[in-house]
């Protein structure tokens, strides 16, 4: 199963990734995550990216789709994967589909996340996320068992950098201009699945799951 997750920030993308590793065995290629850890290490890609993701703005299609199209060729991905944050932009998905080509394969189902601008704000402003593990936590929404540490390895939740409210702002406004026009993009390829994620947490992980179960 090739999956792709579409959604705004804060949209619960990383969140149900999270859960269809789990209930699909395959794993999760987040971007974000990918450009997080080179940033930490510090490495001259993490510099880079930096600058453009404290701003909200995205790092170039270049840059990604060289981490993406690596990623994909190694052996956990030959069952399957779920793109979280990834095609972002009309290039990059452009990208994608010929990288997919080369490969013999191609994508089952983009799953769009639909939640209301108020709602994302809301979500963003109480996240809670592992430095070590990358899990996703909120306070109100879905707290680790004890307050300030992942339930799952025990390090110290943090607040992400780019989680600042101007940054947010930013972000939104990237996501709507650049990667929103995705949306058609996957609906002409015939793949699109739109969630309503404006419900719980459980309830939007049943809900990919009947739709995923209804399309095969
Ligand atoms: P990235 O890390 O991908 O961030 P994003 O797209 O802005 O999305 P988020 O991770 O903020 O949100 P999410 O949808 O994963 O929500 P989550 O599950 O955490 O990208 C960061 C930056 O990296 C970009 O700005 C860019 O600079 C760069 N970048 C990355 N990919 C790139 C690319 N392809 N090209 C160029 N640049 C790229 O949930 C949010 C919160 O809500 C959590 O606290 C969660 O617990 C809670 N929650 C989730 N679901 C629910 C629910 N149903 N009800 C209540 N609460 C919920
Ligand atoms: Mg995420
Ligand atoms: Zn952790």
């Amino acid at each position: 199963m090739n999956l792709i997750l579409l959604g705004p920030p804060g949209a619960g993308k990383g969140t149900q990734a999270q859960y269809l590793v789990e209930d699909y065995a395959i794993p999760q290629i987040s971007t974000g995550d990918m450009l997080r850890a080179a940033v930490k290490e510090g490495t001259p890609m993490g510099l880079k990216a930096k600058e453009c993701m404290d701003s909200g703005a995205l790092v170039p299609d270049d840059v990604v789709v060289g981490i993406v199209r690596e990623r994909l060729q190694q052996g956990d991905c030959a069952k399957g994967f779920i793109l979280d944050g990834f095609p972002r932009t009309v290039p990059q998905a452009d990208a994608l589909s010929e990288t997919l080509q080369q490969l013999d394969k191609g994508i089952d189902a983009a799953i769009a996340l639909t939640v209301d601008t108020e709602a994302l704000v809301d979500r963003l402003a109480g996240r809670r996320t592992c430095p070590v593990c990358g899990a996703t936590y909120h306070l109100k929404y879905d707290p680790p068992r004890e307050e300030g540490i992942c339930t799952k390895c025990g390090a110290k939740l943090v607040l992400r950098d780019d989680d600042k409210e101007e940054t947010v702002r930013n972000r939104m406004q990237v996501y709507a201009q650049q990667t929103q026009p995705l949306l058609d993009y996957y609906a002409q390829a015939g793949v699109l699945v739109e969630v309503d994620g404006m419900r719980s947490i459980d309830e939007v992980r049943t809900a990919i799951k009947e739709a995923l179960e209804s399309q095969s």
